[in-house]
């Protein structure tokens, strides 16, 4: 938890008088938000674009001030989590089901900063999880046409029920045999009827920012 507290702060010394922000969904983005609402009530001004309906729910209780992102014009930084990243910066995301709009969000953004701690660094991203947003009709279709490219694949429960975005959609949670070309799978996956994005973030992020071994925050570019 320290680890993300330090990445996560520590975004914010990238975040300037009159930005409009990206504001990402997780427990590391958390310590963002945290710390952008202390700037905020200290006289910083900014807005906020939230990636989700949590991420708005908290920003707004921190007194964040948030626009949609028609009002914004443009979004400046976004800054966001990660559940893996590899040596190319490619990440996965999706873990708690906000992939569309973050990936939206990230797409628009001038700039895109991760934020992680260590333990999300792998050499490769086989076998990680990969969230895939779908539409909950005709899903048992979606889900044949996601195996044949080559992963097993499980519906994302919860309390007994499919999981629903914050977009209305279900989470098809796969496990890829191999991810060699991220930006081929991440195409083959969004060409497939009732898909509706994937948790692959290829060529996105400008910045990561963790925690070293001397357990100081590191920015990676
Ligand atoms: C949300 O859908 C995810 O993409 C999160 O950004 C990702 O799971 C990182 O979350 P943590 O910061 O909680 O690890």
């Amino acid at each position: 938890m320290e680890s993300k507290r330090l990445a996560g702060e520590k975004a914010v010394d990238f975040v300037e008088e009159g930005m409009v922000l990206g504001l990402g969904t997780g427990s590391t983005v958390y310590f963002t938000l945290v710390r952008l609402a202390e700037r905020v009530k200290q006289g910083l001004n900014i807005k906020g674009v939230p990636t989700s309906i949590e991420t708005e729910r908290i920003a707004r209780h921190l007194g964040i001030p948030l626009v949609n992102s028609g009002e914004a014009g443009k979004i400046d930084v976004a800054i966001d989590g990660a559940d893996a990243i590899d040596s190319h910066f490619t990440l996965i995301k999706g873990g708690g089901g906000a992939l569309l709009r973050e990936k939206m969000i990230a797409l628009a953004a001038d700039r895109f900063i991760v934020v992680a701690d260590p333990g999300k660094f792998v050499t490769d991203l086989t076998h990680v999880n990969l969230p895939v947003e779908i539409i909950p009709f005709a899903r048992e279709l979606t889900e044949i046409h996601v195996k044949g490219l080559g992963c097993t694949t499980r519906l994302r429960m919860k309390d007994n029920k499919p999981f629903i975005t914050d977009n209305g959609n279900f989470i098809l949670d796969c496990s890829f045999s191999e991810i060699i070309e991220p930006n081929d799978l991440q195409m083959k996956l969004n060409r497939i009827p009732g898909v509706v994005e994937n948790g692959l973030f290829a060529g996105l992020a400008d910045q990561i920012i963790t925690v070293d071994h001397s357990g100081k925050a590191a920015v990676l570019e």
